[in-house]
């Protein structure tokens, strides 16, 4: 398995954003274990194991994986291969599960739960926290507010789905991005609508 074949993988991670992503991962994960909040199916998650392959660290991805709000029965991005007919929810754990096994990865660590509620028992810092969860104005902050103070200085925040335009997409993940501008953070390189940001 390469690089090249994550492209096909189910998820929201275009390829030129998930090529940024394994670079960062690669450049920060020098200095310390990833977390990433929102796995679906692990596509971004994979893309960010290769990148932390290269210094033998990990990928912690964390979802309690009922999917957000758009990904909902008769919502936006509602598709029926992840919903469980059986228990009526969407499930997209063995999704993950079957990913991590093709792609053979032994780099990541799936956590099943709500970001704030496993912040709440987390004790280490990380290199690099990528925000790519709930996208309500409200889950968006809890992730920012925190997951932020857990990484290093000299790592990096990455936050997907950046829209300076409201009529392109929701605005919660720009507001968390200018709310760490304003906190210590400065922008280390931007690809589309995905951010780095450096600490410190
Ligand atoms: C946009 S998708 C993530 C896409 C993924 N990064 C990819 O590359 O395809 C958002 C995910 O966040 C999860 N999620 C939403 N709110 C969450 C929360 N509060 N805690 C944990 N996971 C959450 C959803 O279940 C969903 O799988």
């Amino acid at each position: 398995m390469n690089l090249n074949e994550i492209k096909e993988i189910k998820g929201f991670m275009p390829n030129h954003e998930g090529m940024a992503l394994f670079k960062w991962a690669q450049k920060f994960s020098k200095l310390g274990h990833i977390l990433e909040i929102g796995t679906y199916c692990g596509k971004s998650s994979i893309y960010l194991s290769f990148g932390a392959k290269k210094n033998d660290k990990y990928v912690y991805t964390i979802d309690h994986h009922k999917g957000s709000e758009e990904h909902q029965f008769n919502e936006e991005y509602f598709d029926h291969e992840i919903y469980d007919k059986l228990n009526k929810r969407i499930n997209t754990f063995p999704f993950l599960i079957r990913n991590i096994n093709k792609f053979k990865i032994k780099n990541i660590v799936p956590i099943i739960g709500t970001s704030v509620e496993i912040s709440s028992k987390w004790q280490s810092q990380i290199s690099m926290l990528f925000i790519d969860g709930g996208h309500s104005f409200e889950s968006a902050n809890n992730d920012y507010e925190h997951w932020e103070p857990k990484i290093v200085n000299g790592g990096c925040l990455v936050i997907h789905d950046i829209f300076e335009n409201p009529d392109e997409g929701g605005q919660a993940p720009y507001e968390i991005y200018q709310k760490a501008l304003q906190n210590n953070y400065k922008i280390y390189e931007r690809v589309d609508t995905i951010i780095c940001l450096i600490k410190g």
